[in-house]
């Protein structure tokens, strides 16, 4: 299991302290959560500050679009280079295009499914990505509860992308614990974001450790 500690629960007026301790902690990717006030009812960060995250961080950051203009913010932080760029599917008509674009920038693409957006929907571009997203909370905000019909959504991917003998890894994001994390690695994740579970503890080794199952 690869983990993602999301900065979004870390302390901002420490931002640079705080990415340099979770990768000197053991993780594996710098989770960074980009909200724009439309897609999502919370704002968040742009490439200013994503890119002071990217000289603190030791780890490849995973950026999370939760945007309306896809376009515009892929244009913004892909000059960043981070590990992957996804964005979610039911604010994008033309998902083929943009991944193709991010890909040109030599980054791998994701791309991300809210709670309700089924997993047949991206079937026939399974193959054009390296990474779904699922959410298991609605995104916006840090701290929430995990949803339960998240764990069905991933089997069934899991399914989906072993039957086409796809590349693609499975993260999940949201309310990922050190309780819940072997329900979603067993259901078929390969990569669990933790935002307030590893930032409200006292060790973050010890946290992103417990995650790693
Ligand atoms: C929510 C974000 C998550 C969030 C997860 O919109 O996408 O990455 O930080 O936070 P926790 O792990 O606290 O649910
Ligand atoms: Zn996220």
């Amino acid at each position: 299991m690869y983990v993602a500690p999301s900065i979004l629960s870390a302390d901002f007026g420490r931002l640079d302290e705080e990415v340099r301790a979770i990768c000197d902690a053991g993780c594996d990717l710098v989770h960074v959560d980009v909200m724009d006030g439309h897609f999502v009812p919370n704002m968040t960060i742009g490439p200013v500050v994503v890119s002071a995250v990217a000289k603190a961080a030791s780890k490849p950051l995973d950026i999370h679009l939760m945007v309306q203009n896809n376009n515009f913010f892929v244009d913004l932080f892909a000059p960043l280079k981070p590990k992957f760029l996804s964005f979610h599917i039911e604010e994008e008509k033309h998902p083929h295009r943009l991944i193709q674009k991010i890909r040109d920038f030599g980054i791998s693409p994701g791309i991300v499914l809210n709670p309700h957006t089924p997993p047949e929907t991206i079937e026939f571009i399974l193959n054009e990505i390296d990474l779904v997203l699922i959410m298991s909370v609605n995104p916006g905000f840090g701290g929430q509860s995990f949803i339960p019909s998240s764990l069905e959504k991933i089997r069934r991917l899991r399914e989906m992308i072993d039957k086409k003998g796809a590349k693609v890894l499975i993260e999940v994001d949201g309310g990922i614990n050190g309780l819940n994390v072997r329900e979603v690695e067993e259901a078929g994740v390969d990569i669990v974001v933790a935002g307030n579970y590893v930032f409200s503890s006292h060790d973050y080794a010890h946290a992103i450790a417990s995650l790693r199952v």
